[in-house]
């Protein structure tokens, strides 16, 4: 059963670790993430862009797949199926189809209309039972063929946000998606323990999570961050490894295409690169 993100990040904003949002694009990466998961006895939130759920053919066919590996792999952790980087429309469409948890990201509204949208959701999300992140200052980067320019997030302006009852919350803190640029000024610690100060005990969310340090990362959860977010690294890792199987000729060519054989190395590939994940943002065990 998918469930809200809210009780397992409560748990680690308290219990000083993090629990990763690893984003899916299709049935083999969904599966490797479960797998991984209960493996490691963590919990896991399964991110789902918009553009990615228009790829796997929509919000319901994302629920159903994600329902029925659950039933049929026997998965006992917690899951959440979030919307990452929901529009506003998006949102509404997700929470129809039973995704457990969205985001709204209000960031690119001036500020009072991310506060009037953002509690329009909060409202909505938690007369169905879901929970809710917002966001204050874009990331960075391009995700979805949306461009952020990874601000730093104003402390009250987070504030106002996490004021409205949002379960949890992204701030910009110079993080971005995809990845950091050598000149990469590194994360605004300052900017983030005052953030953790003013919004009290709501659990903070790091985007970008793709080659942070794991120093950096331990320290970002020390400073209240209880979810990090991870897409392109696994995307590299699949891709990386995918492409070796098949420049080493064992594609079959000729033989046909067998899903079976040609995803495999990229399945390794994404339980490789999300048990790494686990151990490092310290959820193992913690389901
Ligand atoms: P990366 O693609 O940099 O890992 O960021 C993922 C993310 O923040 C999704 O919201």
């Amino acid at each position: 059963m998918l469930v809200p993100v809210t009780e397992m990040l409560n748990k680690a904003y308290e219990g000083k670790y993090a629990v990763g949002q690893f984003n899916i694009n299709n049935l083999e990466w969904t599966k490797a993430i479960l797998l991984t998961a209960e493996e490691q006895q963590s919990p896991v939130i399964l991110g789902v862009s918009e553009g990615a759920a228009k790829y796997m053919g929509g919000f319901n066919t994302v629920v159903g797949m994600v329902n029925g590996l659950i039933q049929d792999l026997g998965i006992t952790v917690p899951v959440a199926t979030h919307l990452d980087h929901g529009s506003y429309e998006g949102g509404k469409a997700a929470m129809e189809a039973g995704f457990s948890s969205i985001m709204f990201d209000g960031s690119h509204y001036p500020i009072e209309e991310n506060i009037t949208k953002t509690k329009e959701m909060v409202e909505l999300a938690h007369s169905k039972g879901i929970s809710i992140e917002a966001e204050v200052g874009s990331i960075g980067g391009e995700e979805d063929g949306v461009v952020g320019t990874g601000e730093i997030a104003s402390p009250e302006e987070c504030k106002l946000i996490a004021d409205l009852g949002v379960d949890i919350l992204a701030a910009g803190i110079g993080n971005i998606h995809g990845a950091y640029p050598d000149d990469w000024k590194g994360l605004a610690f300052d900017v983030l323990e005052t953030i953790n100060d003013i919004t009290g005990s709501t659990p903070l969310v790091l985007h970008g999570g793709t080659g942070i340090a794991a120093d950096m990362i331990q320290k970002a959860i020390s400073l209240g961050v209880a979810k990090i977010n991870v897409n392109t690294e696994l995307q590299w890792a699949f891709q990386q490894a995918t492409r070796a199987y098949i420049e080493a000729g064992k594609d079959l060519a000729g033989k046909g295409f067998d899903p079976r054989k040609i995803l495999a190395p990229g399945f390794d590939a994404i339980k490789a690169g999300v048990k790494e994940k686990m151990e490092i943002f310290g959820s193992v065990g913690q389901a």
